[in-house]
């Protein structure tokens, strides 16, 4: 594979990379190469010739998009088709990532392909029309949905990675109250990039949800982590905190957004959870 990665500095986007190794023919950061950059954008995959596109970039902060509603349209669904129309020219196939906020989270069971989407906030209608637009042109695609992405160093819009933060604020002994009424399958980042990787390299095509089985709140996700640290140098859990997001409203325990995908099972796929609570990064195993 002759690939070439953009938004490589993202939690997905360096596992791609590090993953790819020597196939990746040229990755880079908002820094080298700005996805909303039309003429930059064209000249890097002009010149490159990849044979596969992976786009890690994204606008990701669900509340900032409702008052940045353009920025997120521009990042993530604006870009997303003029990488796909550089992938028609030069002949690529355009990997692209979507996201469970495309739906309102309140099916009552696990969530398929072929569910009808029902976006809540403007994050989610900014990804659904980057899906929309990517499966309109031209360009052979792999568009995968996921869900909950938490990977080594964390995203930087949100501040880090989402486990370092909570046990931050436990080690400095700060009260922690964590949202318990939205429900999520958290998904470790390098499992997602291997999954995605499989599924180029088996020659898939078209939307897969893809995340890490199993689901939880927020809550339950920082007192597992929490537990799993070891309890010596944190003061207190984390108590829950029902106060829905000023955008999406609760998405309630009941309802779980597991994500039984038409993707073949995958060797090591495991909780993600678990898996990503036994790396260093987020907190040493018991
Ligand atoms: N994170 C989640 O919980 C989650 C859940 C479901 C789906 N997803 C989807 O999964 C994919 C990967 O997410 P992630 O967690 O890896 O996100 P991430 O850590 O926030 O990475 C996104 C990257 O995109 C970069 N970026 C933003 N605007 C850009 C631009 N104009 N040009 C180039 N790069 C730009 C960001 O750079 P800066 O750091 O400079 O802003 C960042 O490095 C995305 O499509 C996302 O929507 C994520």
């Amino acid at each position: 594979m002759r690939a070439l990665v953009v938004g490589a500095h993202g939690q997905l986007g360096r596992d791609l990379v590090l993953l790819l190794g020597s196939e990746v023919a040229w990755s880079g950061g908002r820094a080298e190469l700005d996805v909303t950059d039309w003429e930059a954008v064209s000249s890097v995959i002009r010149r490159v010739r990849p044979d596969v596109i992976f786009n890690g970039a994204a606008y990701n902060k669900v509340d900032g998009a409702e008052s940045e509603t353009g920025r997120a349209l521009e990042v993530n669904a604006v870009a997303p088709v003029l990488l796909a129309r550089m992938a028609h020219e030069v002949g690529a196939l355009f990997v692209h990532f979507s996201t469970d906020y495309i739906f309102d989270g309140r099916a009552g069971r696990p969530y398929r392909e072929e569910d009808c989407p029902g976006p809540l906030g403007a994050y989610g209608v900014s990804k659904l029309a980057g899906e929309g637009l990517v499966r309109a042109s031209r360009a052979e695609h792999l568009l995968v949905r996921t869900s909950a992405v938490f990977g080594r160093g964390g995203n930087r819009q949100k501040g880090g990675s989402f486990m370092e933060r909570i046990l931050d604020q436990a080690r400095a002994g700060r009260p922690l109250r964590v949202v318990a009424d939205q429900t999520f399958s958290p998904t470790y980042a390098p499992d997602l990039a291997a999954a995605a990787v499989a599924l180029v390299r088996a020659g898939a095509r078209g939307l897969y949800h893809l995340a890490n089985t199993g689901s939880c709140s927020w809550h339950e996700f920082a007192v597992r982590g929490h537990l799993r640290a070891g309890r010596g140098h944190h003061r207190r859990g984390p108590a829950a905190r029902g106060r829905p997001s000023r955008v999406l409203g609760p998405r309630p325990g009941a309802l779980p957004v597991t994500w039984p995908s038409r993707a073949p099972p995958l060797a090591g796929r495991a909780r993600g959870l678990d898996r990503g609570l036994r790396r260093p990064s987020i907190g040493p195993a018991p």
